[in-house]
C-alpha cells in the first residue's frame, strides 16, 4: 500500500496536474524541475519511477534527501541545479514542472524548454503549470517570467498536445491569475 508521505512530512499533496497526467504517463525514468521539498517526486518515487529531483535551494534538496533516506526510497537522486544553465544531459520519459518557470530568467526561457524537450525520450511526455500575464488578467504578482496567451501550446509545436489549457486560478489572497497548463507527448 502507498503511504501518504507528503502528509506524514508537512508537504501539499502532489500538484494535481501530475497525479492527472499519472493517468497515460507509464513509470520510467522522471525529472522534477523545481522540486521544492519535493511533493511532486516522493510521489512519482511511490507510483515506480526513478526519479531525478532539481531544485536551486539547497535547503530544500537536503530535505527531501533527508525524507527519501528515512523511508529507504532509493529511487530520488535529488540535486542542486540552476535550472537557468538549460544544461540537462540526461534521457526522460517524464518531466513535470509544476510553478516553477515563472521564477526563471526570462531570457533563458526558451533554452530551458528547448532543453527540456531534448531531455525528453521519443514517447516520453512533459507536464508544465506556468503563470501567464494577459490582456484580460494582468498578473497580479512580479514573477520574473509569465506566458503570454497560446505561448507554452506553440512552443510544443510537434508534440502530441493532450492536454492544453489556460484558465484562471487564484491565488490564496483571492487574486485571479490565468495558468497555462500542458501535457504534451513527443512523437
Ligand atoms: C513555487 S515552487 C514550486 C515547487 C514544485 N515544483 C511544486 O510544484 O511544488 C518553485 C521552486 O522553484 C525553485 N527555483 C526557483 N528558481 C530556480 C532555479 N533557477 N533553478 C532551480 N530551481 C529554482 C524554487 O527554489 C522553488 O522550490
Amino acid at each position: 500500500m502507498i503511504k501518504d508521505l507528503n502528509s506524514k512530512y508537512g508537504l501539499n499533496p502532489a500538484h494535481s496536474e501530475v497525479v492527472a497526467a499519472l493517468e497515460v504517463v507509464s513509470a520510467g525514468a522522471a525529472l522534477d524541475m523545481g522540486c521544492s521539498n519535493g511533493r511532486n517526486a516522493l510521489y512519482l518515487a511511490q507510483h515506480g519511477f526513478d526519479v531525478t529531483a532539481v531544485d536551486n535551494n539547497p535547503d530544500a534538496i537536503h530535505m527531501l534527501r533527508t525524507i527519501a533516506e528515512q523511508e529507504g526510497l532509493t529511487n530520488i537522486n535529488a540535486k542542486v541545479y540552476d535550472l537557468n544553465e538549460a544544461r540537462l544531459t540526461e534521457q526522460y520519459d517524464f518531466i513535470a514542472c509544476t510553478v516553477t518557470l515563472m521564477f526563471l530568467d526570462p531570457a533563458k526561457i526558451n533554452a530551458i524548454l528547448t532543453n527540456m524537450q531534448d531531455a525528453t525520450r521519443q514517447g516520453g511526455y512533459n507536464v508544465i503549470v506556468c503563470a501567464m500575464d494577459t490582456a484580460d488578467y494582468p498578473c497580479p504578482v512580479r514573477f520574473p517570467f509569465t506566458f503570454k496567451t497560446g505561448q507554452l501550446k506553440e512552443a510544443y509545436a510537434g508534440w502530441e498536445i493532450i492536454k492544453y489549457n489556460e484558465n484562471l486560478g487564484t491565488m490564496h489572497n483571492g487574486a485571479q491569475l490565468q495558468f497555462a497548463t500542458l501535457l504534451a507527448q513527443r512523437r
